[in-house]
C-alpha cells in the first residue's frame, strides 16, 4: 500500500515505495495495449489538472491515465481562469477541492508550490513539475523504462547529459536512481552544472565522451533556450558541437545502451535526428510508459480496485 497522501518528489520516497509504483505500472501498461483501454477502477473518483506552465506529455498523459481508469477528469486552463484576476494558489486549490475533487495534479514555475498546496487541501496532490526542483512522474517513467529494458536498476550506470542546473527531470532521476544503487554520471557545460550536485552522489564530467563511455543509459536533457539570454551557453550551434549527442558519441556507450530524452526535443541541438531515430532510442516508449506510470500513481493515491476487470 502507498501510505502517503501526496506524490511530491522522489527525494522523500523509499526504494520500496518507488518499486511499488513501478510494479503497479506493469499491469497498467497492459491495459493501454488493449483494444478497449478502459477499466472501472476509479469510477466515481475525480481528478483536476492545474498547470501554470505549458505541457504536452505530462498533462495529456495524466488526463488519458485518468480516463483509462474511468475517473472523471477536468483541466483548468490557468490563463483563462481567475488566477489572472489575482486568485492565489491556495484559494484556487481549495475552490477545486470543494467541487469534490479527489486529486489535483499541479505544474508550477515555483519550486515548492505543490508542497504548499498539499498542506492546504485535503485532496491528494501530485507534483507534475515544480520549478527547478522535481518532476517525480517523469523520474518514475524513466526508471520504469530503464527497469523494463535493463532489469535491476542497481546494476546500471546512467549518464545524464545537458542542462543539469535547471532540470527538475535530472533531479528526480538522480534521487530515484541513487536509491537503488545505480551509478549516475552528469555531464554538461560547467555553467549548467551546480557545484552542490556532487552531494547527490553523482560523478561530474565536462566531456561527453568520458561521461558516456560504457554506460547502460544516456538520458539527454532539453537545452532550455530561454537560458541563452543569461549567457550560460555561447550559442546553440556551439552547444551542439560540444555537447550534442551524435552517433559517434553515442557509440562510446555499451552497444545496447538506451538513448532517452524526456521531451520536448531540440533535434539537431542536444540530440541529433539519427540518434533519436536509432534502434536504441526509447524516447517514444518513454511517453507510452508515462501513461502507465501515471495510471499507477492515480490508482495508488485513489485506492482503486479491480484493475484487471474490463468495463462493460
Ligand atoms: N517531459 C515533459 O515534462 O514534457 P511536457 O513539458 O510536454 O509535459
Amino acid at each position: 500500500m502507498y501510505q502517503r497522501k501526496d506524490l511530491l518528489g522522489l527525494k522523500e520516497l523509499t526504494a520500496d515505495e518507488i518499486s511499488l509504483i513501478l510494479d503497479t505500472a506493469v499491469p497498467m501498461k497492459e491495459i493501454i495495449q488493449r483494444d478497449i483501454k478502459k477499466v472501472p477502477t476509479l469510477r466515481g473518483k475525480s481528478m483536476v489538472t492545474l498547470f501554470y506552465e505549458p505541457s504536452t506529455r505530462t498533462k495529456t498523459s495524466f488526463e488519458m491515465a485518468g480516463k483509462y481508469l474511468s475517473a472523471d477528469t477536468s483541466s483548468l486552463t490557468v490563463s483563462a481562469s481567475s488566477v489572472v484576476k489575482g486568485e492565489s494558489l491556495i484559494d484556487t486549490g481549495r475552490t477545486i477541492e470543494v467541487m469534490g475533487t479527489n486529486v489535483i495534479v499541479i505544474r508550477h514555475q515555483a519550486a515548492g508550490a505543490p508542497h504548499l498546496l498539499a498542506k492546504n487541501v485535503k485532496a491528494r496532490v501530485i507534483n507534475a513539475g515544480d520549478g527547478m526542483h522535481e518532476h517525480p512522474t517523469q523520474g518514475l517513467l524513466d526508471l520504469f523504462t530503464m527497469r523494463e529494458k535493463k532489469g535491476d536498476l542497481g546494476n546500471l550506470t546512467v549518464a545524464i547529459l545537458g542542462d543539469i542546473m535547471h532540470s527538475r527531470v535530472a533531479r528526480s532521476n538522480i534521487w530515484g536512481l541513487t536509491k537503488f544503487g545505480a551509478k549516475v554520471h552528469v555531464v554538461g557545460p560547467s555553467t549548467l552544472i551546480p557545484k552542490e550536485i556532487k552531494q547527490m552522489g553523482v560523478k561530474v564530467f565536462h566531456s561527453v565522451e568520458e561521461a558516456v563511455k560504457n554506460v547502460d543509459v544516456i538520458n539527454v536533457l532539453r537545452v532550455q533556450r530561454e537560458r541563452q539570454k543569461k549567457g550560460l551557453i555561447p550559442s546553440l550551434k556551439e552547444y551542439a558541437k560540444v555537447f550534442g549527442l551524435d552517433k559517434k558519441r553515442a557509440s562510446l556507450a555499451k552497444p545496447d545502451a538506451l538513448i532517452m530524452h524526456p521531451g520536448p526535443m531540440n533535434r539537431g541541438v542536444e540530440i541529433m535526428p539519427d540518434v533519436y531515430e536509432c534502434e536504441q532510442s526509447v524516447v517514444d516508449e518513454q511517453v507510452t510508459n508515462g501513461v502507465a506510470v501515471r495510471m499507477a500513481v492515480l490508482y495508488l493515491l485513489m485506492g482503486g480496485k479491480g484493475v484487471y476487470e474490463a468495463t462493460n
